[in-house]
């Protein structure tokens, strides 16, 4: 049996975020098993029910959960989602004192039932509540990290795959940093597949220029207040974010993805977590210290570990 067929995935959060990547979990066949958790007991019943009534379509992936936390038990991948969502208006880190006490008090729990899981933080601020979450529990930085900016980089990706006319797989961008506003995007190794994206030639003749670059990426970092004020909240492309990290996780892939790990010496930077291009296998996440930044790169990137620094600072106290 594959790791796929026997694996168990436990979902955290039966709110918009946490229902899709069930969702994604079950149409994708990413685990053998699904578990949705919530304290919300009606919420969450209500939840599982409705996915398991499509069980006729999504394979030998099954769904269960409930309010009480055995049903995370043996999970090898736990998927955070439980907390408070962005509001319009809203910054991701405006959540940080509401579901910094969540986790505070899941994390415990969690780990009773499944202490040898690798967790993937989805929560905002998924950046500071993975480096409180590593602090609390001692977990290895490789086994509990957040999905950080993979979400980010696949709305890059598309928008790139937009103006190039290439599928979003041979666009080779990454948004790194903060899930959040100081993200920003690592231009200097862009690439639509092997050409440097300065030097492509898209079939309408017009190169991409830098303006034209800095315009997407400030799109993509302005997305999510998009999404959430028109239909008041994101959760499709997050969840199959999520679910795509879970992959890798399960499939042992060793897959570069960008998710956001709490770094040990990378370019200097120590204890705080941000995304950066990272391997992703059975044993969690490592992020890649080779990974090429020019100056001004490596200047934002200082500046989102500055910025989340200071949160944390106001957090502690
Ligand atoms: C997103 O970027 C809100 O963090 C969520 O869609």
């Amino acid at each position: 049996m594959s790791a796929i067929e026997n694996a168990k995935v436990a979902v955290i959060g039966a709110g918009a975020v946490g229902a899709s990547t069930a969702y994604a979990l079950l149409i994708r066949g990413a685990a053998r098993q699904v578990a949705l958790y919530d304290v919300n007991t009606a919420k969450v019943d209500a939840e599982v029910l409705d996915l398991a009534h499509g069980a006729l379509f999504t394979g030998a992936s099954t769904i269960a959960g409930g309010s009480d936390i055995s049903v995370v038990a043996g999970a090898q991948v736990v998927v955070i989602t439980a907390g408070a969502a962005q509001r319009p208006g809203q910054t991701r880190l405006d959540l940080i004192g509401t579901n910094a006490r969540i986790l505070e008090t899941l994390l415990p729990q969690l780990l009773e039932v499944a202490p040898d899981a690798v967790y993937i933080v989805v929560s905002n601020p998924c950046d500071v509540l993975t480096s409180l979450a590593v602090a609390q529990t001692g977990l290895p930085p490789q086994r509990l990290f957040a999905s950080g900016t993979v979400l980010d980089t696949s709305r890059l990706r598309w928008r790139l795959s937009q103006r190039t006319g290439v599928t979003p797989s041979s666009v080779h961008a990454h948004i790194v940093g903060e899930h959040g506003d100081s993200e920003f995007p690592l231009w200097s190794s862009a690439r639509i597949g092997p050409v440097p994206i300065l030097d492509w030639q898209p079939e309408d003749g017009g190169r991409l220029t830098l303006d034209e670059l800095e315009d997407i990426a400030s799109d993509v970092r302005n997305a999510a207040y998009t999404v959430i004020q028109g239909k008041g909240a994101t959760n499709y492309a997050i969840g199959l974010s999520a679910t795509r990290i879970v992959e890798a996780v399960l499939r042992d892939e060793h897959a570069i993805l960008p998710v956001s790990t709490v770094l040990s010496d990378f370019h200097g930077m120590d204890g705080v977590a941000l995304s950066v291009p990272s391997v992703v296998s059975a044993s969690g996440a490592t992020a890649i210290r080779e990974t090429s930044f020019d100056e001004r790169e490596l200047a934002s990137l200082r500046a989102s570990a500055a910025a989340l620094a200071d949160i944390e600072e106001q957090l502690r106290g």
